[in-house]
């Protein structure tokens, strides 16, 4: 959960460390730091709180440097400050260590060192392996050695970058499991580390992706790859398409404004060159399905957390409609702890924006234990989750910054939709005309969200009226009852209200106790084949005073005589329409969040990429 960046070349390395860091605000943290080899000596500036408070520290005492780490935290172990702040320096003084992840044994290696001498300057277990390395550095090993060697002591899963006043010519970085990525950018004459692509995307988009139990020794005129057993691995260089701009907020408040406003473009991405419009064909080859594995499939199951389980809960319905292929959606967390029932028939669905979320890798590599065939999904190329997968399909969403998901939610519902006719083409489950008509309503998307968007004034009045209101209650039914799931979740992660989703035919088993003028009905009503029983459960809603907003589509007339307020939608193919469905979810709890005065972008207690258990 942690950022890190890297950097050794001819540039001022504080600049690109600061510039880096800044661009991993959005993964949340709570300090941050940065070393830098200034003049021979490791120089090292770290505070706790916010990146703007590093940047002080720096313009106090100016640090300057052609080699260098910085770091932001997101604490585990001890509190949030300027002690606990990463870069730690090793007692001699000559190495310095950044670090994601846990070290499961700290406390059982803390002693040992202690007992060894080591003296221990803050309450972290990543300072640890800074000492296990001093420990084989100062036995005459060199620092890729040394650090190897170190490597082999710790428990849990990890990422660390590490620098030496010794060896100037070098930056060393490791990945062991799954504690984020590494990824090393290749300039010319310089090079880069980071733990995520947009920290150094406006350097270059040559990057080398380190896969679990792998180094990497950047100098500044080349990389070398090695596997923990000191092995050369020739790296593969990938390009990224990502465009730097679209890691910047540009004329929008937050990020989170601006990536719900890219929807349009990122689903026209998300079409392009998959959809054959004459043919009414899909193609998605990077997923490697071919037809007699098509048949074989018996069962898939997605796996996932958060907004992407959402995603895969609408998924279930479109492959389940559209390909006749039974499908289970399990939380990574829990399915990783299961002991699932999985053979080579079945198919594991990966859905990650990240592809780095430690849940989600832990429950792919349990698949696999066992036989099944694994796809993912996933927004950040190169990343664990596609590297993992026997196929995969990228969305097309570009850089998400704000750490509510919106382009990356809305992406995979296409791609599963996509999926779904792919399948449902390949067995042999739907005709001609059927898939011309599912592939017809494709083309209709991104208009459709325009048009949502455009709507936006709407949504806003709304979020006046709910401002101050402390929970909120989001109903849905069948293809939309994930829908409603995640209304409530992009609410609660922003606004800090608390919103619960919830299947409308489960009301009356309970929670319908909870209705009065307090708890605010969010009925999520398009016309889809739940139309009708959505509307009867608004009318229990108002029946026992609740204020209702009702999502409707266009020209209903009879919502509007039941609901307080009506969010207008777009006429649009019903199962497509959690697509549109959520377009004023995401702003409604955008607006809520904003008018409270909110840190949008950086809700308090998360982080973007979940790269601990
Ligand atoms: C979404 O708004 C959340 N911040 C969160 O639920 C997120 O979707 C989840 O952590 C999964 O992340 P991933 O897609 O990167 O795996």
């Amino acid at each position: 959960m942690c950022g890190i960046v890297g950097y050794i070349g001819d540039r001022d390395a504080t600049l690109v460390i600061l510039n880096g860091l800044k661009r991993l605000e959005y993964r949340g943290y709570d300090s941050a730091g940065l070393a830098v080899l200034e003049n021979g000596h490791i120089e090292i500036r770290r505070d706790a709180g916010k990146l703007s408070r590093l940047s002080l520290l720096v313009d106090e005492t100016p640090v300057h440097g052609k080699l260098g780490i910085g770091h932001t935290r997101w604490a585990t172990h001890g509190e949030p400050s300027a002690r606990n702040a990463h870069p730690h320096l090793g007692n001699t003084g000559d190495v310095v260590l950044v670090h994601n992840g846990i070290v499961e044994n700290f406390l059982e290696l803390k002693d040992e060192l202690t007992a060894m001498g080591a003296i221990f300057n803050s309450e972290t277990d990543s300072e640890v392996i800074v000492h296990l390395i001093e420990r084989y550095y100062s036995t005459g090993k060199n620092l890729v050695e040394a650090t190897r060697l170190a490597l082999g002591f710790i428990r849990g899963a990890h990422s660390i970058v590490v620098i030496s006043s010794r060896e100037p010519d070098k930056i060393v970085a490791a990945r062991i499991g799954n504690a984020g990525g590494v990824v090393v950018g290749l300039g010319e004459n310089e090079n880069f580390v980071a733990s995520d692509i947009p920290a150094i995307l406006e350097y270059t988009r040559q990057m080398v992706f380190l896969e679990s139990s792998q180094m990497a020794v950047v100098s500044k005129k080349d990389i070398k790859v090695l596997s923990l057993d000191g092995k050369e691995i020739e790296p593969q260089v990938h390009t990224i398409s990502w465009d730097a701009a679209a890691a910047e907020k540009g004329e929008y408040r937050h990020f989170m404004q601006k990536e719900i406003h890219e929807q349009v473009r990122s689903l026209t991405d998300t079409l392009a060159g998959r959809v054959d419009f004459k043919t009414s064909r899909i193609r998605l080859p990077e997923l490697n399905l071919t037809e007699s594995f098509a048949k074989q499939i018996q069962k898939i199951v997605i796996i996932a957390c958060g907004t992407a389980s959402h995603a895969g809960m609408v998924g279930k319905t479109l492959i389940e409609r559209i390909a006749r292929l039974p499908v289970e959606v399990d939380i990574a967390s829990e399915f990783r702890y299961r002991d699932p029932i999985l053979d080579d028939k079945t198919v594991v669905l990966a859905i990650s924006q990240s592809g780095e979320t430690a849940d989600t890798l832990a429950a792919m590599e349990e698949a696999r234990s066992k036989g099944a065939a694994l796809w993912s999904i996933v927004n950040v190329v190169g990343s664990q989750a596609m590297r993992l997968a026997n196929g995969h399909i990228a969305m097309q969403s570009g850089p998400e910054i704000g750490v509510a998901s919106t382009k990356a939610y809305t992406a995979p519902l296409v791609d599963l939709y996509m999926l779904a006719v792919l399948l449902g083409d390949l067995r042999g489950a739907i005709k001609p005309t059927e898939r011309e008509k599912l592939i017809a309503d494709l083309r209709l998307i991104p208009d459709l969200v325009g048009q949502c968007l455009e709507r936006e004034p709407q949504t806003e009045a709304v979020a006046r009226a709910l401002m101050n209101t402390s929970h909120c209650l989001y109903l849905g039914r069948g293809v939309n009852m994930p829908t409603a799931y995640e209304g409530a979740l992009k609410l609660k992660e922003i606004s800090y209200i608390h919103a619960e989703g919830y299947p409308a035919g489960e009301m009356k088993h309970g929670p319908i106790a909870l209705i009065d003028r307090q708890m605010p009905v969010i009925a999520i009503a398009p016309r889809d084949p739940w139309y009708e029983k959505m509307l009867s459960q608004v009318e229990q809603a108002k029946a026992r005073g609740g204020i209702v907003i009702a999502l409707a589509t266009d020209g209903d007339e009879r919502l509007p005589d039941i609901a307080d307020h009506i969010l207008w939608l777009p006429e649009t193919p019903w199962l497509l329409s959690p697509v549109t469905a959520v377009i004023p979810l995401q702003l409604l709890a955008y607006h809520i969040a904003a008018s409270r005065g909110l840190d949008v972008d950086q809700p308090r207690n998360l982080a973007k990429s979940v790269t601990v258990e």
